[in-house]
């Protein structure tokens, strides 16, 4: 039947009409925190370019994950920021990591799901996410190399205690090396949530201050994804797939919502999460800030588009205030 029968207007006049009629929720279920822990600090340090985030020193981290917790925030994401790096990034596998000693102080207060995202990059002082060689004049991030590198600081996090372990490199081969790293030391039962399609992207700018992990010379072209590329991420993901994932991802997540829903349509059997990423946060907070949009509609039609998409879980830098607006 077409107009004047159908009148679509006709289920959108009542709020409580539009309130039952809703086909896209989001829950604080959906809802995962990224939080950036730094070593030898006395106390956390904001973050500038991301109002309202910090970097947290060892000695806050407890109480700051009981009141995430509190809030109903299901987890937490964990970036590690050493206090020394080197050529091989090897703070990221010592048995007191950043990592190590951050999980550890999580778990004194709650029992938080705490996903620890596993890169090179934050611990190496060239800031690349993996061993550097040279090769024809230039610089590039050797992938063989930096495979074993992986093994060992995942079986770091697993040791320390690591719910979910989340590579972010975009090494080729990555997730099966984890998978059978991980499971020869005795961790068949750490599940891996693979950045599976991470585009080059520049909205990474904020976290690379958070992280302190910009790449000191090039860039990170030789290893993400080109944002033109589509059928290219359905073939990452495929391959995340027969190593071993058990979880996707796509990062970062607003401008890439059609990824999301070709990986979803292509793999439905498999859980996807979408990172909303450092500088989809620090638009919509700039912008607010200056009166320009409203933020609180602003998050949730983000966080709801991502989720329509085909996303079953957010990393989203909002998490606190929306539990808030959703309890
Ligand atoms: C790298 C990593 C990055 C982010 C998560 N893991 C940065 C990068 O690839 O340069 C970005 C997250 C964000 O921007 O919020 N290990």
């Amino acid at each position: 039947m077409n107009y004047p029968v159908t009148r679509l207007r006709r289920l959108r006049q009542k709020p409580r009409l539009r309130e039952i009629l809703t086909e896209t929720r989001l829950s604080v279920y959906d809802l995962i925190l990224p939080l950036f822990i730094k070593a030898d600090i006395p106390e956390k340090q904001p973050i500038l370019a991301m109002p309202g985030h910090f970097q947290w020193s060892l000695s806050e981290l407890a109480k700051e994950a009981e009141d995430i917790q509190r809030l109903g925030i299901p987890g937490v994401m964990l970036f590690g920021i050493p206090a020394h790096k080197d050529a091989n990034g090897s703070e990221a596998y010592q048995s007191n990591s950043i990592i190590a000693q951050a999980i550890a102080e999580i778990k004194k207060t709650t029992d938080l799901l705490i996903i620890t995202d596993l890169c090179c990059c934050e611990y190496t002082d060239h800031g690349h996410c993996g061993v550097l060689v040279q090769q024809d004049a230039q610089w590039t991030v050797d992938n063989d190399k930096t495979l074993p590198l992986l093994v060992k600081q995942a079986i770091a996090h697993a040791q320390a205690g690591s719910d979910v372990i989340a590579p972010s490199g975009m090494i080729d081969g990555m997730v099966g090396a984890l998978r059978e790293g991980l499971d020869k030391a005795g961790y068949t039962h750490i599940p891996i949530l693979s950045y599976a399609a991470k585009y080059a992207s520049s909205f990474y700018g904020p976290f690379r201050e958070a992280a302190q992990s910009a790449p000191q010379i090039g860039d990170r072209r030789g290893y993400q994804m080109n944002p033109a590329n589509a059928a290219e991420a359905l073939r990452e993901v495929a391959l995340d797939v027969q190593e071993g994932a058990d979880m996707l991802m796509v990062k970062p997540a607003g401008a890439y919502l059609d990824i999301i829903h070709r990986v979803k349509q292509r793999h439905p059997d498999y859980p996807l999460a979408a990172y909303q990423v450092s500088g989809e946060f620090a638009m919509i907070k700039a912008a607010a800030s200056n009166g320009w949009i409203d933020e609180r509609a602003a998050i949730l039609e983000s966080l709801t588009a991502i989720k329509r998409a085909g996303a079953d879980f957010i990393l989203t830098y909002f998490a606190k205030e929306v539990v808030a607006w959703l309890s």
